[in-house]
C-alpha cells in the first residue's frame, strides 16, 4: 500500500501487515534521509502522530525510529523528540533534487483538501459496522440509479436542517464526487440543446473542463467588491453571457475568493432562471465551515425548481470517499439517473455507512470538531500574518479551509516560485482565474489551504509559508 506522508513528502510503500511493514518503514525513512529529501536537523513526527497518520500501530513506528537511532541516520533526546542526524552526510550522487525540481513539497498549503490526517476512522468503522449488519440482502443488487434510500433518506433531513435545502428523496441523486455530478449535469444540459453555462471569474479550471468536454461553452461573469455579479445574465454587454441556459455558482463561499454571493444578486440569480427557464447549479462544496456567523443558507432554498444543489463529502470527510450528492427539480432528476447508466455506479457499502454516519449523528459531531479545529488554523494564521508579514491582507477567511492572501501588484508569481524553492507547494490565484475573464484587473493573491497539513506539519508549513511572503 503506497502512503504519501504529507510533512516530508516522503512516499512509504509499505505492506499491509507484520515484519514487513516495519522493514518496510524504516527502508522508505532511511532512504528519505540518504537521498536528503529528510534535511539533518528535520524534526520527525511523535510515533504516535505519524502512527495515526498512517494507519498503523505505533510501536511499528517506534520500531523502526529506535532501529533507524541505532544505525545513526536519526537521534532521539528527551525534550526535543526524534530528528534526523546532522552529521549525516549525503552523498551528491544520492542528493535530491534542487529544490526547483522538487516533485514533493515538504510543506502542502494548497487548498482543496481537508485535513486527512483527521478522517474520523473510529467512527466511520462503527458506523460500516452497523450499517452492514443491518442491511437488507438486496442492498447488494443492482442499485437504484440515484443511490441507496436510506442515503437520500438521511440527506434529505441533513441538508434541510443543517443547509435550508428542499430535499426529497426522490429528487436527490448520489454521484461520485462533485466532478462526476458535474459531468452527468453538463450531458444532460447538453442534450436539453444548452451552449452555454455562465460560470465564475474565479473558479476551477477542471469543472470548466467538464462542462466544455460535455460540449458546453463556459463565460465567466463579472466579479466586482461585492463579488460575482449576475446581472449580465440579464442585460448582458460585450463579451458576455449572453446565451447562458445554465449558472454554476458557488453562492455560499465564493471559489477560491471566498466571499458570499451578495442577497440582492442571490435574489438576481433567482429571478433571470425562473423568467428564462435557466438553471442555476449551486456548488456547496464547503458550507459546513462558517466560523463567525451561522452558516449561508442554500441558495437552492429559494426555488427548488430552478435551482440545482450539489453537495460533497470530500471536504467535511475526504475527497477519498468520493461521495456527493445532487437535489434536482423532478424532471431533472429522472434525467440525471438515466445519465448515471440506469443502475447505481457508487458503492453502496460506503453509502449505507454515510447514511448511518448521518443518522446516527456522528456526521454532526464530526462537523462540529472540524469546525473548531480549522477555525483554530484560520486564527492562527491569520496571527501569524498580524505578527511577521503584516503588509498582506487575509481575505475570504469567514469560511472554508483556504484564505486569499493579497500580495503587491507583480509579486505573485516570484513568491508562488520562492515557496517551491523552500519546499512549500501552494498555488497563485491567477491558476484560478478564467482565461475569458475580461472584465476586472487580475489580483496578485495566493491561495492557501490551511486545512491540508497534517496538525504536526502545521506550525512548520505556517513558518514556512511566512518566510516567502514580502515583509
Ligand atoms: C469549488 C469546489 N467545488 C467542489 C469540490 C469538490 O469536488 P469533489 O466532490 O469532486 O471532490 C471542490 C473540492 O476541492 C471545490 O474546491
Amino acid at each position: 500500500m503506497a502512503k504519501p506522508w504529507a510533512t516530508f513528502g516522503v512516499d512509504l510503500h509499505l505492506e499491509p501487515a507484520g515484519p514487513q511493514l516495519r522493514r518496510g518503514l524504516t527502508d522508505a525513512l532511511r532512504e528519505a534521509v540518504r537521498t536528503g529529501r529528510l534535511a539533518p536537523g528535520t524534526r520527525l513526527p511523535s510515533s504516535r502522530a505519524l502512527a495515526a497518520d498512517l494507519g498503523i500501530a505505533r510501536n511499528t513506528v517506534a520500531d523502526a525510529y529506535a532501529d533507524l537511532v541505532a544505525e545513526g541516520w536519526l537521534t532521539a533526546r528527551q525534550g526535543s523528540g526524534t530528528r534526523v542526524a546532522e552529521r549525516m552526510v549525503v552523498s551528491p550522487a544520492a542528493r535530491a533534487p534542487r529544490p526547483r525540481e522538487r516533485a514533493d513539497p515538504t510543506y502542502d498549503l494548497r487548498p482543496g483538501f481537508p485535513d486527512l490526517a483527521s478522517f474520523p476512522r473510529t467512527e466511520w468503522l462503527r458506523a460500516a459496522r452497523r450499517a452492514l449488519t443491518t442491511a437488507p440482502y438486496d442492498a447488494f443488487g443492482y442499485g437504484d440509479p440515484r443511490g441507496r434510500v436510506e442515503l437520500r433518506i438521511a440527506l434529505a433531513g441533513y441538508l434541510a436542517r443543517a443547509r435550508g435545502v428542499r430535499a426529497d428523496p426522490e429528487r436527490i441523486v448520489v454521484c461520485a464526487g462533485f466532478s462526476h455530478g458535474l459531468k452527468l449535469l453538463g450531458a444532460v444540459l447538453r442534450a436539453r440543446g444548452i451552449r452555454t453555462v455562465a460560470v465564475e471569474s474565479y473558479g476551477l479550471d477542471e469543472h470548466w473542463k467538464l462542462l466544455g468536454a460535455a460540449g458546453l461553452r463556459t463565460a465567466p461573469l463579472p466579479f466586482d467588491r461585492l463579488g460575482t455579479d449576475p446581472g449580465v445574465l440579464t442585460d448582458p454587454g460585450p463579451g458576455e453571457p449572453a446565451d447562458a441556459g445554465a449558472v454554476l455558482l458557488t453562492p455560499a463561499h465564493q471559489f477560491p475568493l471566498g466571499v458570499p454571493l451578495h442577497r440582492d444578486r442571490r435574489a438576481v440569480v433567482v429571478d433571470w432562471a425562473r423568467r428564462t427557464g435557466g438553471l442555476v447549479l449551486e456548488d456547496d462544496y464547503d458550507g459546513e465551515f462558517r466560523y463567525d456567523r451561522q452558516p449561508v443558507g442554500a441558495l437552492q432554498g429559494l426555488d427548488p425548481d430552478r435551482v440545482v444543489y450539489l453537495g460533497t463529502a470530500s471536504k467535511s470527510l475526504a475527497p477519498g470517499l468520493r461521495l456527493a450528492w445532487m437535489v434536482l427539480p423532478p424532471q431533472l432528476a429522472e434525467e440525471v439517473a438515466a445519465a448515471k447508466g440506469g443502475v447505481d455506479t457508487c458503492g453502496v457499502t460506503d453509502q449505507l455507512t454515510l447514511a448511518e454516519f448521518i443518522t446516527s449523528g456522528a456526521y454532526d459531531r464530526h462537523v462540529r470538531s472540524a469546525r473548531l479545529h480549522y477555525r483554530r488554523r484560520r486564527d492562527a494564521l491569520v496571527a501569524a500574518l498580524a505578527a511577521r508579514a503584516p503588509e498582506v491582507r487575509a481575505t475570504g477567511i469567514a469560511a472554508g479551509l483556504h484564505a486569499v492572501l493579497r500580495l503587491p501588484p507583480g509579486s505573485e508569481r516570484p513568491v508562488v516560485q520562492a515557496a517551491a524553492w523552500q519546499g512549500l507547494a501552494v498555488h497563485g490565484l491567477t491558476a484560478y482565474r478564467h482565461p475569458d475573464a475580461i472584465t476586472e484587473p487580475p489580483m496578485d493573491a495566493l491561495v492557501v489551504g490551511y486545512g491540508t497539513p497534517p496538525d504536526h506539519a502545521w506550525s512548520g508549513a505556517l513558518d514556512a509559508l511566512c518566510a516567502t511572503l514580502p515583509g
